[in-house]
């Protein structure tokens, strides 16, 4: 059966789900988008997703075309008519297209809302067991990364970087201190068993995963400490793992060919990873 997409307001084959070439998305790469993950056929932690993303729209004065709620409905019914069980769902929403090309916000034109799904097995990932290799590059990003937008040129060619190296995630550098993969948030585990993973501000997205696992974490009474931190320490650190919701909590094995730790995911990630599934089913709607 082909995939079924979802095209303001019309869910479509998705060989048929189609926008203009005037889209601003297409243009200017002026909009917002999220992924959520899905799990047994159910979206994690989208509550958070949602928020973040009407954060990210009221960011750059882009009116979403749908309230929140049918946001979700519409993912949900996206979900049922591909027969989702475990993946995730994309969701994008863009200024629309206007009649021409002009920089300025377009007056009267309906912002674009698209989505689609694809299928991955997150929690029976290989790398889950094994963990992965990164590279490090230049963060070459511009200065609202907080805002999920979808000028990820950047990110392409870090992770195209990390794909030519045989690696799993770049980490992006900069001033000497690691702000985020090219998709992912980013911690360690220090010698003295304190987590550490950079602080929200504008120089990172505010990951949910991210979020989600420091709550957890602090629930638990785990140290935790919300900071940059370099290269080296991570180096030295026991552990070192990345966040996001197409990985959930992902150990990181090397950095640029040198181990981290015993060379092999360590007990504090997996502990991490088993207690964000649990929340992960727990939580899903
Ligand atoms: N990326 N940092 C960046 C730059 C990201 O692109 C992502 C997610 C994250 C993790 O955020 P979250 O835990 O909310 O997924 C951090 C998505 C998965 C993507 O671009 O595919």
């Amino acid at each position: 059966m082909e995939p079924i997409a979802y095209v303001n307001g019309a869910f479509v084959p998705l060989s048929e789900a189609k926008v203009s070439i005037l889209d601003r998305g297409f243009l200017f790469a002026d909009g917002i988008y999220e992924v959520a993950a899905v799990l047994d056929g159910k979206l994690i932690d989208n509550a958070s997703h949602l928020a973040r993303l009407e954060r990210s729209v009221g960011e750059i004065a882009l009116a979403l075309p749908e309230s929140i709620e049918r946001i979700q409905e519409i993912q949900k019914e996206l979900v049922k008519r591909n027969n989702l069980v475990n993946g995730m769902v994309y969701l994008e929403v863009t200024r629309g297209a206007d009649t021409g090309r002009d920089f300025a916000f377009p007056k009267g034109v309906k912002p674009t809302l698209i989505m689609f799904t694809s299928v991955k097995d997150i929690v029976n990932a290989p790398s889950a067991r094994t963990g992965i290799d990164v590279i490090t590059v230049p963060d070459l990003r511009w200065a609202r990364r907080d805002i999920k937008s979808v000028a990820l040129l950047a990110q392409v060619l870090a992770k195209q970087a990390a794909a030519e190296a045989n690696a799993g995630e770049a980490w992006m550098i900069e001033d000497g201190k690691v702000t985020e993969g090219g998709s992912s948030s980013c911690f360690i585990l220090t010698q003295d068993d304190v987590i550490v993973t950079r602080q929200n501000g504008s120089e990172i997205l505010p990951g949910c995963t991210r979020k989600a696992v420091v709550k957890l974490a602090e629930e638990r009474q785990l140290r935790i400490e919300e900071r940059a931190f370099s290269v080296e320490e991570a180096l030295a650190a026991k552990e070192a793992f990345i966040t996001s919701a197409t990985v959930f909590v992902q150990a990181v094995v090397s950095i640029d060919g040198k181990k981290v730790g015993n060379g092999k995911p360590g007990p504090m990630t997996d502990r991490l990873r088993e207690i964000y599934v649990d929340f992960a089913k727990a939580t899903a709607v």
